[in-house]
């Protein structure tokens, strides 16, 4: 079973990714700091598929965090959603993405 790793995992499109890959059969490790989402989304991901994902709250700029969950999960695949979409964001949106993206490769 692939293990994807889906970082803004509670935002609008990450949840809908993981649930139709949940619905795929495929196993999700999520992500998200809650900045522009609710925990709450989880519970809504479980009522439909009646699946639930390995979630972790934090940042994807927190290296140790990033190594902890490459460490606990054996992931093939990361799909990258978390970002600021708004335009007032987009400068720290890209800077925080450029990192972020660092840590992940
Ligand atoms: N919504 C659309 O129609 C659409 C269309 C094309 C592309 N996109 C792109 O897809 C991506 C996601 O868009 P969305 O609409 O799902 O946005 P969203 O704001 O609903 O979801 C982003 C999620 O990422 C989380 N997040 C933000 N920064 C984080 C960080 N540093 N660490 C951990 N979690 C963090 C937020 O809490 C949120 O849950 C964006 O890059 C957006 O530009 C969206």
């Amino acid at each position: 079973m692939k293990n994807i790793f889906i970082t803004g995992c509670c935002g609008y499109i990450g949840s809908h990714t993981c649930i139709e890959l949940l619905e795929s059969s495929y196993e999700i490790v999520g992500l998200d700091n809650s900045s522009n989402s609710k925990r709450e989304v989880l519970d809504k991901i479980k009522q439909i598929t009646n699946k639930e994902i390995t979630f972790y709250e934090g940042n994807m700029l927190d290296k140790v965090l990033l190594e902890k969950i490459f460490t606990e999960n054996e992931v093939s695949l990361v799909i990258d959603f978390a970002a600021y979409k708004a335009v007032g964001d987009i400068d720290e949106c890209y800077a925080d993405s450029s990192l972020a993206e660092k840590e992940l490769n």
